[in-house]
């Protein structure tokens, strides 16, 4: 099978998911993408590449719910996973609410989702897509608010940001590739199973292996 793993926070996690469900590939050089033994291969894009990788050419991948949501990408999503927890929220220099953005410039790496939220919400804002280090933006000047991932609250506390509204919660989550879920159905049922037990997600998973 094709597994597509994300490079950075979710890796290490990802990984001891995979060697718990019997998956042993040997991540022998850090700069090297992809890797194969015993008949499975990984593959090891950017967090936010996964769907597209998962999609074209990956069996199974893992990535966060807002990465799958951001992309926009039909995969099937049968299990949630016990790691990377945390927030997308709408952040802004201290003494700005919700009622402020109207007419505001916001950066984020999050445009389908940030525009979703803004019209949902009746405000017109300009949407600047940027790829990183979002903080700079309203420190810089180039935006007044920020979409960004919170998880400890650190780096926003540090650059002087508080958050005003929480968009959406996001965890990591096992993705299917739509047509291995049916030409591989009995590997990928077994390995949503394994995963889910190993993942101390027996509910879940059951739920969702019902549905094959
Ligand atoms: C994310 C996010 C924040 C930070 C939040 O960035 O964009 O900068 O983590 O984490 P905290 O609440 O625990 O401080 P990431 O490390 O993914 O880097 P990037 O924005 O440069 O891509």
């Amino acid at each position: 099978m094709k597994f597509v793993i994300p490079r950075g926070r979710l890796m290490e996690n990802s990984m001891l998911l995979l060697k718990a469900t019997g998956i042993y590939i040997d991540i022998y050089d850090e700069r090297k993408l992809m890797f194969g033994e015993n008949g499975n291969e990984i593959i090891l894009p950017r967090a936010r590449d996964v769907p597209v990788y998962t999609e074209y050419v990956g069996d199974i991948g893992v990535c966060g719910t807002d990465s799958l949501v951001e992309s926009g990408i039909d995969l099937f999503a049968p299990l949630s996973l016990n790691f990377g927890k945390c927030r997308l929220s709408i952040l802004a220099p201290e003494g700005y609410d919700m009622d402020d953005l109207d007419g505001t410039d916001i950066a984020t790496k999050h445009p389908v989702i940030t525009e979703r939220y803004l019209n949902s919400s009746g405000i017109r804002a300009n949407i600047i897509s940027l790829n990183g280090s979002l903080e700079l933006a309203p420190e810089t000047g180039i935006a007044d608010a920020i979409v960004d991932i919170v998880q400890t609250g650190e780096t926003m506390r540090k650059n002087h940001l508080v958050e005003i509204r929480k968009i959406m919660d996001i965890q990591a989550t096992l993705v299917v590739n739509r047509v291995s879920q049916k030409t591989k159905y009995d590997e990928i049922n077994k390995f949503i199973e394994i995963a889910g037990e190993m993942d101390g997600n027996r509910k879940l998973c059951e739920k969702y292996t019902g549905r094959y």
